[in-house]
């Protein structure tokens, strides 16, 4: 199985969100950014609870587990991720992410992904302290900070997000566990370096990726060249 905690710590990693993807050619997109040098793939499920939109569901999922091996980074944006979890892992999700403001307990969440063998991460919207989330990070495998509010693609970047960015990564040093820090939301070759001197390793990007005229290969090698990886001191 691929393995999320196999990907570097000390290296800025790409993971394009395919909402910004051309769903009615999905799997040359796909093809598309890996052969353009990604290092794992975002995918973006939303109920039309949690957030105000309907996405994809396991059956999309298990459709491009068959022609791809990127490592899938699945973002749950759903009310109850408890129940779907290990769905979404037998559709083929390697990690999942789910949001602290669902309606579970976060230990549950954490249980379930593991027992049903892949990796889990929690994301945090923008109005959650990174103080909640520190009492579950001795347990997880990635921490998700949302830089926009979680719903829709195409959003501008919050930079107002970057102290909490830096607290978390402070916080993962402090604990000395190696846990990814990724960001998402609106992240572009302008702003990528921040996010990075923040304490991110790991960059979602959608629109920049999927949707940019010079080419996916372009924005990918502009992302990873732009931000600079910040060691724990
Ligand atoms: C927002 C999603 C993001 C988003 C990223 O709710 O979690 O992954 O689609 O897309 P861009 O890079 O376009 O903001
Ligand atoms: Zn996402």
């Amino acid at each position: 199985m691929n393995d999320i905690r196999k990907l570097a710590l000390d290296k800025i990693l790409v993971a394009p969100s395919i909402l910004a993807a051309d769903f009615a050619r999905l799997g040359e997109e796909i093809n598309r950014v890996a052969d353009a040098g990604c290092d794992l793939l975002h995918l973006d499920v939303m109920d039309g609870h949690f957030v105000p939109n309907l996405t994809i569901g396991p059956p999309l999922i298990s459709s491009i587990r068959k022609i791809s091996s990127l490592v899938f980074d699945t973002h749950l944006m759903i009310s109850d991720p408890l129940k779907y979890a290990e769905i979404f892992i037998k559709a083929g999700a390697d990690h999942i992410t789910f949001h602290l403001e669902s309606d579970n307990d976060p230990g549950a969440v954490i249980d379930a992904v593991r027992a049903a063998g892949a990796t889990v991460g929690i994301s945090l919207k923008p109005k959650t302290p990174a103080e909640k989330l520190f009492p579950w990070l001795d347990k997880i495998d990635l921490v998700l900070i949302m830089t926009v509010e979680p719903g829709f693609g195409g959003q501008s970047f919050m930079a107002d997000m970057m102290p909490k960015v830096k607290a978390v990564h402070e916080q993962i040093c402090r604990i000395g566990r190696p846990v990814h820090l990724e960001v998402d939301g609106g992240i572009d070759g302008r702003n990528v370096a921040e996010a990075a001197a923040a304490g991110a390793n790991m960059m979602v990007a959608g629109t920049s990726v999927f949707r940019n005229p010079a080419g996916a290969a372009s924005a990918i090698a502009e992302l990873h060249a732009a931000a600079k990886y910040l060691p724990c001191n």
